[in-house]
């Protein structure tokens, strides 16, 4: 239960939770430099962050986190920063299994994990594996993950499906059409968030986020804390989703 004191001065509404959060944890390099520290800190320092965010999303009924942690254009960056986020996730998964698996967490991952190196895809899939019946927040790691490459890679398995007499063209719609997606036909996210002050998606949940809100800030993601992610549902609860549409009130 969330308590009045964790809950004061946002005005939450508990019973309009989001079902789906999505984050793009930027500023790990940026935290990093501000404090003199080597990159790899400030991505160190995000695992932390993640751990904290992960615990409160359980405790206010989230039912879907997704975390983007690497995309498919990260690769372009130094070998060694690559090298060190791999082992970094590593670290993680054997760190903190069993923390997230006492508290009813689902691990999974979203992206293109065959081309991650084997180490990493097997601790994944292990995880997975042993928290797939878990009954708390269904967290997916984003890992080599582009929101591009997911559109493409569903158009062919779609493409696949007809030559093998599974689908017609016809009947592929935009429902139809997500559970190619990674995860499959989930909630699309209400909310996505972007700390570090970058206003884009960097290739993050094209398809999924046609009508999310968003939520930008300043802080970089090891300095995120629960309270900000109260705030980013609470100023988002002030909104009007409308889809479209016209709003109750006409
Ligand atoms: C996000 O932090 C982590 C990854 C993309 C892996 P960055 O490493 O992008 O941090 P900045 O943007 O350089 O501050
Ligand atoms: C987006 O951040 C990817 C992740 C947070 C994993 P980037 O730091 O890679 O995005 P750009 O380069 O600023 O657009
Ligand atoms: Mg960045």
């Amino acid at each position: 239960m969330v308590s009045e004191a964790a809950n004061a001065g946002q005005e939450l509404d508990l019973s309009r939770i989001p079902a789906h959060i999505g984050i793009i944890m930027d500023g790990n390099g940026r935290w990093a430099k501000a404090r003199n520290l080597p990159r790899s800190m400030g991505h160190k320092a995000g695992v932390e962050t993640i751990r904290s965010i992960v615990r409160e999303c359980n405790r206010l009924g989230v039912k879907y986190l997704t975390l983007y942690a690497f995309s498919t254009e990260n690769w372009k960056r130094p070998e060694a920063e690559v090298g060190f986020l791999m082992d970094l996730l590593v670290r993680y998964l054997r760190s903190e299994f069993q923390e997230l698996h006492e508290n009813n967490v689902i691990i999974d991952s979203i992206g293109d994990i065959e081309a991650l190196p084997a180490k990493c895809r097997q601790e994944l899939e292990s995880a997975y594996e042993r928290t797939r019946s878990n009954t708390g927040v269904h967290m997916y790691l984003a890992l080599n993950y582009g929101g591009q490459r997911e559109i493409v890679k569903a158009v062919q398995k779609a493409m696949a499906d007809v030559q093998a007499g599974i689908l017609k063209p016809e009947d592929l719609t935009e429902s139809t059409f997500s559970r190619y997606l990674y995860a499959g036909a989930i909630p699309e996210p209400d909310l996505i968030i972007r700390p570090s002050g970058e206003l884009r998606l960097s290739n993050f949940m094209l398809y999924q986020s046609a009508y999310s809100e968003f939520w930008f800030s300043q802080i970089n993601w090891p300095d995120f804390t629960p309270a900000d992610l109260r705030q980013a549902i609470a100023d988002c609860q002030k909104r009007d989703r409308r889809f479209g549409g016209v709003n109750s009130e006409g």
